[in-house]
């Protein structure tokens, strides 16, 4: 299996913006500019509260909704959780787990977020599990084995079975939101080496299979050179999800 014979995905990360009474409006305007077609899944990835107006609006849609994060645990005395069964009651599809926000402010580690993808994949969710360096862990070149750690952390106790339904975001930190997207060698020297770590967990073939994104200031403008390269298979895309520029984001993989 190679780059063509994996589907693309392109997923939006409202992060904590936009309001439910917004999502109609939005939606409008982006379906006017999508060019959706067969191989290039997307999905939206939005604040719980939205998540049944977001339902809404995409229905018939082939965009998928998904949620920013979830509860490792099932269910019980944990005040303010959403479990991953509320999420698939909701119709959810993918949740972002892992994201560097929810690391820094949250102190989220990666056997939390082991929990959490075990949590969602009991559920029929997809996990979107998020690594990145630092500026700080670039600069000291230690950026291959710091997501090497994150990767092997974040899948222990996975079976090969369980990994051909999880997709990785590679997201440099020092990329996300600045408007310094990685360079497109920079970011696929990173996918190319996460293609490898899961090689050596599950084999070869397995891990040419699983999808792996680039997230990072990815917009519009530079989504195909990213998009082009041979172990980037799609995009997590925060601040250019939030405008109609998502739809040339979805374009640019169409095409590539
Ligand atoms: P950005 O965010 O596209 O605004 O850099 C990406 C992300 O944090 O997922």
């Amino acid at each position: 299996m190679d780059k063509k014979s994996r589907n693309a995905l392109i997923a939006g990360n409202w992060k904590m913006n936009m309001l439910a009474s917004q999502v109609p409006a939005y939606w409008q305007g982006l379906e006017s500019g999508a060019k959706l077609a067969e191989g290039v899944s997307s999905a939206l990835c939005v604040p719980f509260p939205m998540i049944p107006a977001m339902k809404a609006a995409l229905a018939g849609s082939q965009v998928k909704v998904g949620a920013q994060d979830v509860s490792a645990h099932d269910k019980g005395a944990y005040t303010g959780e959403v479990s991953a069964a509320m999420l698939a009651d909701l119709g959810v599809d993918y949740c972002i787990i892992g994201h560097s926000e929810r690391r820094a402010y949250h102190a989220e580690s990666d056997e939390l977020v082991n929990a959490k993808l075990k949590a969602l994949l009991g559920a029929g969710i997809t996990p979107i599990m998020c690594c990145g360096e630092t500026l700080e862990q670039r600069d000291a070149g230690v950026t291959l084995s710091f997501v090497e750690s994150q990767i092997k952390g974040g899948l222990a106790g996975v079976s090969a079975e369980e990994m051909k339904k999880v997709v990785i975001a590679y997201e440099p930190i020092w990329a996300i939101g600045t408007g310094r997207t990685a360079t497109a060698e920079q970011a696929q020297e990173v996918c190319g080496y996460i293609r490898g770590v899961l090689a050596c967990l599950y084999g070869a073939e397995l891990a040419k299979g699983v999808q792996i994104l680039y997230g990072g200031s990815m917009n519009g403008k530079n989504a195909a050179e990213l998009l082009a390269q041979p172990d980037i298979d799609g995009g997590l895309i925060g601040g250019a999800s939030l405008k109609p520029e998502f739809a040339d984001i979805i374009g640019a993989a169409n095409e590539g």
